[in-house]
């Protein structure tokens, strides 16, 4: 589908996130035909800009970090509708001025006045510019236009601040005008989830307590934190990626079939199984944090957390968490769903590995199956994006001897269609008011309510154990699987 009239004004343009992720994404839009040709894009920021400096900054991060090819034409037409209002978050006079932008841009590019403002801004900001929506006037919804607010995590950094945080959001902007970014469930792969386990028959009936030992969930990542302590510090791993995209990940791993691709039926589902789940107990067994150390990774000695520009010396932010979920339904009951992620770890790679019980009964000589691990289904996220099943069969020979082998799907070779990137994704459906890819304040705020527990126990626990770049994580983390007789799976 091809997004209507309409336009994306962005608070914040000068960070990161703008140049590296919303710019291309726009552009890769407009070059894959999807926005319409009179679509404008406004930056709103303090620096003292005209808009062709805008412009020439939009072109930089289109040249550098676009994923489809350069094309003049394209770029001509999506670079005429570029407009920049300078000014702070409390300036009156910039909202006005932006009134005006947004008017003109109505009359000379037929954004028809509809307008998405893109809060790519810290949450101490969210009020001020909400409140500056409101006040111009931007904000206001009438039958004829439609006007969305997009936000950034993090909402909140425990389930209070995310409930005042919405509190304010949605006396701006009603809840289906909100949409909350969460850039995991723009990924092909977590999308795929839902295609694996309900267009199919092979997967569901073994998808349950009665077959499922446990589930891991692994987001590792190998980069550190350098550049990001004004951000990282004090927030930590938990808060960063668990409490939205792994607890969103658990969501669609574990929620029964939605009764239809409605996105209400969808976020009932998801709100129905977050609602279910809760971290395991004692946490001093069923948690484990750590934060890296200097170390060789990649061929590469890298600095460690506190040795990082911008982090406190005594910083006690994790960059390692790991933690035991239960999720109390007759399809979960007694299923362990362990989350972990960390920063400078082995490798990149996401996945979630569902591991199944042993067969109750080999009839092999004991021997035979020393080589036999556990049945899994693997989803890879990413990298390397595709599902791999992992069982045993007979190796080759006279006698019977059972080792474990993979059968793969990857996107690669099934496919010839290109995924598009996860922001591409999100982008679009914001301007077709698609809301099923954003979570709403119910899950961001049944996610805290998960979280917070661990987040108080470790907070009086003190500092996290110290781990070495390039390893696995800390070693309480393996001890915290060790204890139930289970280990981490070595993506
Ligand atoms: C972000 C986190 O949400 O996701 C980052 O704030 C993390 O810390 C990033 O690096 C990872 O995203 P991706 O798409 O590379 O897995």
């Amino acid at each position: 589908r091809i997004a209507g009239p309409s336009g994306l004004v962005i608070f914040g343009v000068t960070g990161d996130l703008s140049r590296k992720k919303l710019m291309p994404a726009i552009y890769d839009l407009a070059n894959r035909k999807l926005l319409p040709p009179g679509f404008a894009l406004t930056g709103f920021a303090r620096r003292d800009w005209a808009d062709q400096d805008f412009s020439k900054v939009v072109y930089e991060a289109v040249r550098e970090h676009s994923r489809t090819p350069f094309r003049e034409d394209v770029w001509r037409q999506l670079s005429e509708g570029l407009r920049f209002v300078s000014g702070s978050f409390d300036d009156d006079q910039a909202f006005d001025d932006l009134v005006t932008t947004v008017a003109d841009l109505d009359r000379v590019r037929g954004t028809g006045g509809n307008h998405a403002f893109y809060l790519s801004v810290p949450p101490s900001a969210f009020p001020t510019v909400c409140r500056q929506l409101a006040r111009s006037g931007l904000s206001a919804q009438n039958p004829e236009q439609w006007r969305r607010v997009v936000i950034e995590k993090p909402f909140g950094h425990d389930l209070e601040s995310a409930q005042e945080l919405n509190k304010i959001v949605n006396e701006v902007f009603p809840e289906e005008s909100v949409f909350r970014i969460d850039h995991y469930l723009g990924k092909e792969t977590v999308q795929n989830i839902l295609a694996l386990r309900f267009a199919n028959q092979l997967f569901e009936p073994l998808w349950n307590a009665h077959y499922v030992d446990h589930v891991q969930i692994t987001m590792a990542e190998d980069i550190g934190l350098g550049g990001r302590a004004g951000y990282y510090d004090g927030i930590g791993a938990a808060r960063d990626v668990i409490q939205n995209h792994l607890l969103q990940l658990l969501a669609l791993t574990a929620m029964e079939e939605p009764v239809s691709f409605h996105p209400r039926a969808l976020r009932t589902e998801k709100i129905k199984v977050l609602a279910a789940t809760k971290p395991w107990e004692p946490f001093s067994e069923t948690t484990a944090r750590g934060q890296y150390t200097g170390g060789w990774q990649g061929g590469q000695l890298v600095p460690g957390l506190l040795e990082e520009g911008g982090f406190a010396k005594d910083s006690t932010t994790e960059t390692y968490a790991a933690m035991t979920m239960q999720v109390n339904t007759r399809r979960w009951a007694g299923v362990p769903f362990y989350l972990r992620t960390g920063k400078r770890l082995g490798r990149r790679v996401t996945e979630i590995a569902i591991v199944f019980k042993r067969a109750p009964h080999l009839p092999f000589d004991s021997t035979s199956t020393d080589e036999l691990g556990e049945n899994a289904l693997v989803i890879r996220v990413q990298p390397d994006e595709g599902v791999t099943m992992r069982f045993g069969s007979k190796v080759p020979g006279t006698s019977m001897q059972i080792r474990d082998v993979t059968m793969d799907f990857g996107y690669g070779h099934a496919f010839t269609e290109d995924s598009p990137e996860a922001y591409e994704r999100l982008l679009l459906d914001v301007l077709l008011g698609e809301p099923s890819l954003f979570p709403v304040n119910e899950e961001v705020e049944l996610s805290w309510r998960i979280l917070d527990p661990v987040l108080r126990y470790w907070e009086k626990e003190g500092s996290p154990e110290p781990y070495r770049a390039g390893s696995w994580g800390p070693e309480s983390a393996d001890r915290m699987m060790a204890r139930t007789g289970r280990h981490w799976r070595r993506p």
